[in-house]
């Protein structure tokens, strides 16, 4: 082989491997998702347990009988989203609505989607 074809081959291979680096450090298509829409834990209803967070963390903005007030009433609000819906907004939050990533535990959010949900 000629010295060229050397060097060729060498910068080759120096593609191929930066190509498999960035294979495996770029996120995938389905981990950006994941990210956009968190998925949430599976848990079953424990209405007492949403009652006690929905006080302590939401009448404040939705009204002590979800009726609205800084924020819109949530009454009826699994008529239009489902828990799926209504995990990814009260863990991420939306304009005037805070996330409460930081405050509720997964579990705890779960719980509370899932009463909302039933909310019709
Ligand atoms: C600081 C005030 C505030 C607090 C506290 C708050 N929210 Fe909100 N929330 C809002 C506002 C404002 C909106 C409307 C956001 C928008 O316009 O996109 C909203 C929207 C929502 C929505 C979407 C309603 C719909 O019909 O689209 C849900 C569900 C919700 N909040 C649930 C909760 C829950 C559950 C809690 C407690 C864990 C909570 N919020 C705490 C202000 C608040």
């Amino acid at each position: 082989m000629t010295m060229q074809k050397w060097i060729m081959s060498g910068l080759f291979f120096v593609a191929c491997a930066l190509a498999l680096a960035l294979m495996f450090t770029l996120p995938g298509k389905e981990e950006v998702a994941e990210e956009a829409k968190p998925t949430m834990p599976e848990v079953t209803l424990d209405a007492a347990a949403a009652e006690a967070t929905l006080k302590a963390s939401c009448i404040t903005c939705h009204g002590d009988q979800l009726q609205g007030g800084a924020g819109p009433a949530l009454q009826q609000v699994g008529g239009h989203m489902d828990t799926n819906a209504l995990f990814s907004v009260i863990t991420k939050g939306r304009k005037g609505m805070p996330a409460f990533k930081d405050q509720l535990k997964p579990d705890e959010i779960a719980n509370l989607a899932l009463y909302l949900s039933e909310k019709k």
